[in-house]
């Protein structure tokens, strides 16, 4: 097994004179204990973090995941991040690491130790899970009610929708009721019936010639792999377009994925205990194309 390599990162932008980036990343043991028991981000989920994937040492979409961690922080009130010193210590990180073909890069900031508040940060890479399986033989996915309308994030702000935050128990514990269903992953229907994204992912469906997403304008995060994918079929000749879906919608696509930055894209291949359309080789070439791109 490879060693993951940490870095801990002094993220914010306030910081005393003369202070060089340098000096605010330091390589740690990710082995040894390095949080504090009091910091916020334990004690009450209270952060944010990002995913990055990077194949064969390209580190993808670097900007599109610090602008929507930029976004989180915004959203969440904590000091403005500074973006310059965080994208060193995610390029330190995988420097540092021995070369893999595939790698994950975990960014987290959380708001800090209890009653001082000034940002913890840390950049983890290693080697992620294998998402082989998924990708080729496909995902067995059942929708279940998030619980919210689809405009929750204009009505009600504060629940904070559409932040990537570290408040991920929900997220796991979706995955644990799609596996008592008898399926694998989920996708997230707003209590008015439109289609919201996966638990992990963002949700992507194929009508005729046109790849189609749920607008982000319904408290869902912007996928970085969703923006790249739409570029890859637009070069292809398909067109591209964000909307409101409904769930009939899905049932009846010419094809569904699941994507993000880890697993790249994987097919639906069953949805709600239904057999879904699946064109084996458009996925193929889609997932090839998404891997080896290098912004
Ligand atoms: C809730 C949610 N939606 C969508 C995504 C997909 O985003 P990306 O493609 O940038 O990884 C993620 C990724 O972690 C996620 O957690």
């Amino acid at each position: 097994m490879t060693e993951a390599v940490l870095v801990i990162i002094d993220p914010a932008t306030k910081q005393p004179q003369g202070a060089s980036p340098g000096d605010r990343l330091r390589l740690a043991d990710p082995a040894e204990p390095q949080i504090r028991v009091t910091d916020l981000g334990i004690t009450r989920g209270d952060g944010i973090f990002e995913t990055f994937g990077v194949f064969d040492g390209e580190i993808q979409a670097m900007q599109p995941h610090l602008a929507r961690l930029a976004r989180s922080a915004r959203m969440l009130d904590l000091p403005e991040l500074d973006l310059e010193v965080i994208e060193e210590g995610v390029r330190l990180a995988v420097r540092e690491h021995e070369s893999v073909p595939q790698l994950s890069v975990k960014l987290v900031v959380t708001r800090g130790i209890e009653g001082i508040e000034d940002p913890t940060a840390w950049a983890l890479a290693f080697v992620g899970e294998d998402y082989s399986g998924r990708q080729h033989n496909g995902l067995k996915v059942v929708t279940l009610d998030r619980g919210y309308r689809h405009d929750v994030a204009q009505t009600s702000p504060w629940l904070l929708q559409g932040a990537k935050t570290l408040s991920y128990a929900l997220n796991k514990a979706v995955i644990r009721e799609a596996k008592r269903r008898g399926a694998d992953e989920v996708i997230f229907i707003s209590s008015d019936g439109y289609v919201l994204e996966g638990p992990n992912s963002t949700v992507i469906m194929r009508v005729d010639q046109s790849f189609v997403t749920p607008r982000t304008d319904q408290g869902i995060l912007e996928g970085t792999t969703q923006h790249a994918l739409f570029g890859i079929v637009e070069s292809l000749g398909y067109r591209s377009e964000y909307r409101y879906v409904m769930k009939d919608e899905l049932d009846r696509a010419d094809g569904v994925w699941l994507v993000s930055s880890g697993q790249q894209l994987s097919p639906v291949v069953e949805l709600d205990g239904r057999p879904l359309v699946r064109d084996i080789e458009l996925d193929q070439a889609l997932l090839k194309r998404l891997m080896a791109r290098t912004d």
